[in-house]
């Protein structure tokens, strides 16, 4: 199989390029761009690119993530986000290639669903999206363009990512507990923390399966914020003033969503493998970050 992975420099692109040497895809097999030399928002350049390398697979893996800077630019933020993948897909469609690009729970409105007895339940793919600030406008247009111009697409939808190399959730609670040994972390948002190395191998499965479509892929159970502080400094060993506080007393551009947590049900039933507990993924990024 002859991949091509772009914005391959951040957190997930790099464990994703780790993930296809350790599926035995040939190294000479696995093209890496990372942004410097890619920008997927560049329509020429995306189609050369395509054309250059051959690839049976595009896995996407760049993003404007900074969700705060997306909401003071939504224009930047629905070129790499949106037409970024758009590009992709229709360079795949002229060359017979499949196309795997990554989305977020930041499509949903973070209000919870409920069930029949009126508790929330996860968000499945099937839910209508709603995103509540720009990143998820961007990301919600860049699923939608995919869906239309390209059949042999996968959209894979996780949250709360974190990996050894890169600015994240762990990183940071790590280097506020060293700075300052308090910490506050809201308590009521919701959602699955998910590691780049279950998330990686979640789509190196992917590239080998025809079954195209949308699918949540996070590490399976979910907490809040404060929780995986807790989790954090627990499984570091690291003593740190713990507290938790209301996203009200957070100051930020784009609003977050509440309540992020993604049913893994129908990208089960359809053969895809559980990832581990995020507990678990956390506990070896913890050691891999020691390391
Ligand atoms: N992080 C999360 O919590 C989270 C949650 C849900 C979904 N996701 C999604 O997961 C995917 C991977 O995110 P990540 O966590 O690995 O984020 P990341 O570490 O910020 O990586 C994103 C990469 O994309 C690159 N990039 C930015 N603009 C680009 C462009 N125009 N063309 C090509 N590459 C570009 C960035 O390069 P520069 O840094 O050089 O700009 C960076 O290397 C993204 O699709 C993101 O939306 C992330």
């Amino acid at each position: 199989m002859r991949v091509l992975i772009t914005g391959a420099g951040g957190q997930l692109g790099r464990d994703l390029v780790e993930a296809f040497a350790d599926a035995a895809v040939h190294p000479a097999d696995v093209v890496a761009i990372e942004h410097g030399h890619l920008d997927v928002g560049d329509e020429v350049a995306v189609g050369e690119a395509v054309a250059a390398y051959r690839p049976e697979v595009v896995v996407n893996a760049g993003a404007w993530t900074d969700v705060d800077g997306c909401e003071a630019d939504p224009a930047r933020a629905h070129r790499v986000n949106a037409l970024g993948p758009w590009w992709l897909a229709r360079a795949c469609a002229r060359r017979g290639a499949r196309l795997i690009t990554v989305s977020t729970d930041y499509v949903f409105s973070g209000v919870a669903p409920v069930d029949g007895a009126g508790q929330p339940r996860a968000w499945t793919e099937f839910d209508a999206v709603a995103p509540l600030n720009a990143y998820g406008r961007s990301k919600a247009a860049g699923e939608q363009l995919v869906r239309q111009t390209l059949a042999e697409h996968h959209i894979v939808r996780t949250a709360w990512v974190s990996g050894a190399r890169g600015r994240n959730f762990v990183t940071t609670m790590l280097r506020l507990a060293g700075e300052r040994g308090q910490v506050a972390v809201v308590d009521d948002q919701f959602g699955s923390p998910t590691c780049t190395r279950d998330l990686a191998a979640a789509i190196v499965e992917l590239a080998a399966s025809e079954r195209y479509g949308t699918w949540n892929r996070t590490n399976t159970g979910w907490c809040s914020w404060y929780d995986l502080a807790a989790a954090v400094f627990e499984l570091a060993g690291v003593e740190v003033e713990l507290t938790a506080q209301p996203s009200s007393a957070l100051d930020r551009p784009a609003p977050r969503p509440g309540w992020s947590v993604l049913d893994p049900t129908h990208a089960e039933a359809a053969g895809l493998r559980r990832l581990p507990h995020w507990r678990d993924g956390l506990a070896r990024l913890l050691t891999e970050l020691a390391g």
